[in-house]
């Protein structure tokens, strides 16, 4: 074959199929697959567009959305555990992404459903996932989310605190991490900034619990309020 020949063929090829190489690098499996989380944000910039459509940017920004979609095409989860389902839009986040990433996922999403709680959704709980495949549990998140652990201690999970906010509840979720194997936890509202009203609860319900925690990495989000942090297990 002449030269301008298998020269013309092979860029026929690269533009007819995509290549392997660069889909198993965007989606970090296989021998690719970092060691730790690498937010790749040309990989998960891909999602975004789709989750936006579905639920707009609040309470989830789109850097937090970004994060994510890293956390959940990084672990490849066997299950996610979502507390404080309100109207639903962070489980069907995690629809989506199964959806995209075609990954699949078992979810949970939980409330204590109290109407005394300031951000008791009433009738619009859940209203993001009706009729898709979420199941919806009504009671404590930590409580609710042990026993779904305890069920499939060696599968691979995340874990989502977007329940009260309070210090001593998102303290109380993290000692999940003593039981999870594998996976991460993924915390909202953990904006932290000295001087900022904001409610600094979620973040050092954090700092003061990881010294007794199996984390191998965080990643605090830094760009503004209302934050989120990942934390990886092993
Ligand atoms: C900020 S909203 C969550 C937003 C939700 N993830 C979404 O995407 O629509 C907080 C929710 O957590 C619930 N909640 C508060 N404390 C909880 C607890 N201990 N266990 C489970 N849910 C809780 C509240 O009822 C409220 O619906």
């Amino acid at each position: 074959m002449h030269l301008l020949e298998r020269v013309v063929k092979r860029g026929f090829h690269m533009l007819s199929a995509p290549s392997r190489t660069t889909d198993k690098t965007q989606t970090q499996i296989g021998s690719d697959r970092p060691k730790l989380l690498e937010v790749n944000k040309w990989s998960t910039s891909k999602y975004l567009l789709k989750l936006v459509q579905v639920v707009g940017v609040g309470p989830y920004p789109l850097d937090e959305l970004m994060l994510m979609a890293a956390a959940f095409e990084y672990h490849r989860p066997e299950i996610v555990i979502d507390i404080g389902t309100h109207v639903g839009k962070s489980a069907r986040i995690w629809f989506e992404l199964s959806k995209q990433l075609q990954i699949p996922v078992k979810i949970h999403t939980i409330d204590l459903c109290d109407p005394s709680h300031v951000e008791y959704p009433g009738r619009h709980l859940g209203h993001y996932i009706r009729g898709l495949p979420v199941e919806q549990h009504i009671g404590d998140g930590a409580t609710v989310a042990r026993s779904i652990i305890g069920a499939s201690p060696m599968a691979c999970f995340v874990l989502f605190l977007d329940g009260d906010h309070s210090y001593e509840t998102v303290r109380r979720e993290l000692q999940l991490c003593q039981i999870i194997k594998r996976g991460c936890v993924l915390v909202h509202d953990t904006f932290y900034q000295p001087g900022s009203k904001y409610n600094h609860g979620p973040y050092l319900a954090i700092q003061d619990s990881l010294s007794n925690l199996p984390v191998k990495q965080v990643v605090h989000l830094q760009t503004g309020l209302p934050g989120m942090s990942y934390l990886g297990l092993d």
